[in-house]
This record gives C-alpha cells, sequence and structure tokens, in this order.
C-alpha cells in the first residue's frame, strides 16, 4: 500500500488526532503528569466532564481503573471491567496500555470497549437453552414415569393403561408442537430482514383463519366477530405466515379471555397502514407484562399456560413475523377490562 504524502510533522498529526477523534470507541490518552492529554468524541459522550489539562480523576472516579493507570509500564496492557449507571447502565472492558512518549516520557493510552450487548446477547442464550431444556425436561419426565409404571404396577391393569397411553400421547404431542414452533421461529428469524414480495389479502387471510378456529371457539363458548369492509386489504406478504399472526393472536384471546365470551377482529384501514386488531373481554393483562410477553417462552401464568397446551412461543413468533413484513404489533390492556392486540401493516394500493 502506498503511503500519503504527508510531507510535514504537522500533517501526520493532524490526520493521526483525525483518526483517533473517529474511532467509536471512546479513547483516553493520559499524559507524564497524570493528565488528559487527547481524548476523543465518543470520550466526551461517555464522561462529560473530561478536560484536556486535567487529572483524570475528575472525570473518571473508578479506583480500579486509576490504580491501574498509575501502575501501567510501556508495552503492557491491563484490563478492568468498568460499569456505568448514567445516563443507562452499560458495562465496558477499559484496556490501559503504558505506552513510550517522547524522551523517555511514558504515558497511558484507555480504551474502553462497550461490552453491554454482547453480554446481553450471552444471557439471552444461556436463558434460551435454560428454557428449551426446562420445557422438554417437563414432557419428558412424565412419559420415563408413565413408561415404568406401565412396565411395573400398570402391567396388567387394560384400563389405567389406555388412560396412560393418552396422557403420553399429549405430552408427546407438546414436545413435538414445541420443536415445530422453535423450528418456524428460527426460520422467520433468518429471513427477517427479507420483506415478502406477494400480494396477500389479508381479509381473505384473516376470515379463512377465524373460519378454521370457530369449533375451538365454540366448545369454550365464545363468540368470535369480524369487522371489515367487503373490499380486499392488500398488503405485501406471506400468507402462512400472515396466517400464523391472525392464529396466534385469536387462539390466546379465545384462550385466556374465555370469560369474555365475545372475540371481536377488525381490519381497519389507517392513512397508509392496515390495521388488524383482535379484542377480547377476558381478565386483560396487568402493565408490567406487556413489555415482556413477546420474549420466548414469557407467560403470565405459566402453569396455565401449559395447562392450554401452549408453548410460549405464539407471541414471540407473531412479533418477528411482523416486524419482517415491516409492521408494527401494539398491545394494550387494562386490568378485568380485556386485552386489544393490534398488527399495523404497510397497505398496498
Ligand atoms: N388475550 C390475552 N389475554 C390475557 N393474557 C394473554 C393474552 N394473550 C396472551 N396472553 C399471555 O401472554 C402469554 C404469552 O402468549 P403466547 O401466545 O406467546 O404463548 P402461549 O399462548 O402461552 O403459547 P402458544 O402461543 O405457543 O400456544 C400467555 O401465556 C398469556 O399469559
Ligand atoms: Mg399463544
Amino acid at each position: 500500500m502506498q503511503r500519503p504524502n504527508l510531507d510535514t510533522l504537522q500533517q501526520s498529526l493532524a490526520a493521526a488526532r483525525a483518526m483517533v477523534a473517529n474511532v467509536p470507541d471512546p479513547i483516553v490518552l493520559v499524559g507524564p503528569d497524570g493528565h488528559v492529554a487527547e481524548t476523543n468524541v465518543a470520550a466526551h459522550a461517555m464522561l462529560p466532564t473530561l478536560r484536556l489539562g486535567y487529572p483524570l480523576s475528575y472525570a473518571l472516579r473508578s479506583p480500579a481503573i486509576l490504580d491501574a493507570v498509575a501502575a501501567a509500564v510501556p508495552g503492557a496492557t491491563a484490563s478492568v471491567e468498568h460499569l456505568t449507571r448514567v445516563p443507562t447502565e452499560r458495562t465496558f472492558d477499559v484496556q490501559i496500555t503504558g505506552i513510550a512518549l517522547a524522551a523517555a516520557e511514558r504515558g497511558v493510552m484507555l480504551l474502553f470497549r462497550d461490552l453491554t450487548e454482547a453480554r446481553r446477547l450471552e444471557r439471552m442464550r444461556v436463558a434460551f437453552i435454560a428454557n428449551v431444556s426446562h420445557e422438554l425436561r417437563t414432557p419428558l419426565a412424565s412419559l420415563v414415569g408413565f413408561i415404568e409404571t406401565l412396565q411395573g404396577p400398570a402391567r396388567d391393569d387394560p384400563a389405567s393403561r389406555e388412560r396412560f397411553l393418552d396422557i403420553m400421547r399429549d405430552q408427546a404431542w407438546r414436545m413435538t408442537r414445541l420443536i415445530d414452533d422453535l423450528l418456524s421461529l428460527s426460520r422467520i428469524e433468518l429471513r427477517e430482514h427479507v420483506a415478502p414480495d406477494r400480494r396477500v389479502d389479508l381479509r381473505l387471510v384473516a376470515m379463512q383463519m377465524l373460519d378454521t378456529l370457530r369449533p375451538m371457539a365454540r366448545e369454550r363458548g365464545v363468540d368470535i366477530a369480524i369487522d371489515c369492509s367487503p373490499e380486499p386489504a392488500m398488503v405485501l406478504g406471506h400468507d402462512d405466515e400472515l396466517s400464523r399472526v391472525v392464529e396466534n393472536l385469536a387462539e390466546n384471546a379465545i384462550k385466556y379471555g374465555e370469560s369474555g365470551k365475545r372475540v371481536d377482529v377488525a381490519l381497519t384501514r389507517r392513512g397508509s397502514e392496515i390495521e388488524l386488531s383482535v379484542r377480547d373481554y377476558g381478565p386483560g393483562i396487568a402493565h408490567e407484562h406487556l413489555p415482556r410477553l413477546t420474549e420466548r417462552f414469557y407467560r403470565v401464568d405459566a402453569a396455565e399456560s401449559r395447562g392450554k397446551g401452549g408453548t410460549g412461543l405464539g407471541l414471540a413468533i407473531v412479533k418477528h413475523i411482523v416486524s419482517r413484513h415491516r409492521g408494527r404489533l401494539a398491545i394494550e390492556s387494562e386490568p378485568g377490562q380485556g386485552a386489544v392486540f393490534r398488527v399495523l401493516l404497510p397497505a398496498l394500493a
């Protein structure tokens, strides 16, 4: 690579300064006198009281970092973890490197690497594996228990055998459903950045899915009403995925809002968007749960959801499908007054 033609020392210094200024991670250089000698934009954003020519300790109160700065020797790097609480909670890995400056003087360079996102992903990964394992272990443990009972005490009891086999079939189905949901979630996530490009009539998709769900609603004494204009509601979409959205939302409304006896589905044009809303009149959802409902495996009442055959993945799937369709999902609920789930998708002319 050919070097740019920087003839004067002045110019190289300006170039080096410009480079440091634009590094996205905060960088601070402490001079031989222990005062701040050089900084960049990101450092000022993170440490608003940082001033050139002043001691580092005016801006940064972490004893671990200040000790490491005092002990730094040229050529060696120490690594210190640093937590900030304001304006948001963040975790940094601070690399503190001693550097030789001119005339046998030493300086110290501090480079802050933001680990917050990496840590969050790591926590999510660990929690996800723990959740999947837990969800699979429960039905598996019950299957093993019944197999042992059938081999032992219930060996010659045809009535128990039939009953146990029914339960075992349900548990096996539960695991199948869980795996299916996990697979479709990962499929949707893989494609999330590719917006679907087929023209789909959301009205047709909704009506077909509601027809499929009507028997289940009837069994629970729930009436499903649909309110939409007779014109098609065209969106760019994937019909199977949009069916999953209607299915999950309507099924939740029927299952959890059963006591309200009624579910209202509506399709409404709102400016450049089409809104699909699913409203129930059941117990509703307390406010503190609303922001977390779309997390994988998050359930307000895990036992109730499991009892109703749920895996806790339905709304996570809905969220990813909606996001792939460049849409939005909004959830509103007042405890005691039911819940309304709205999906807004860009409308096609
Ligand atoms: N209409 C609703 N009314 C009250 N609670 C709801 C409603 N919809 C969802 N919830 C709560 O949100 C939780 C998460 O819903 P989600 O659809 O993701 O999972 P699930 O229904 O438990 O399982 P799955 O959808 O996989 O069958 C549910 O367990 C339930 O506690
Ligand atoms: Mg559900």
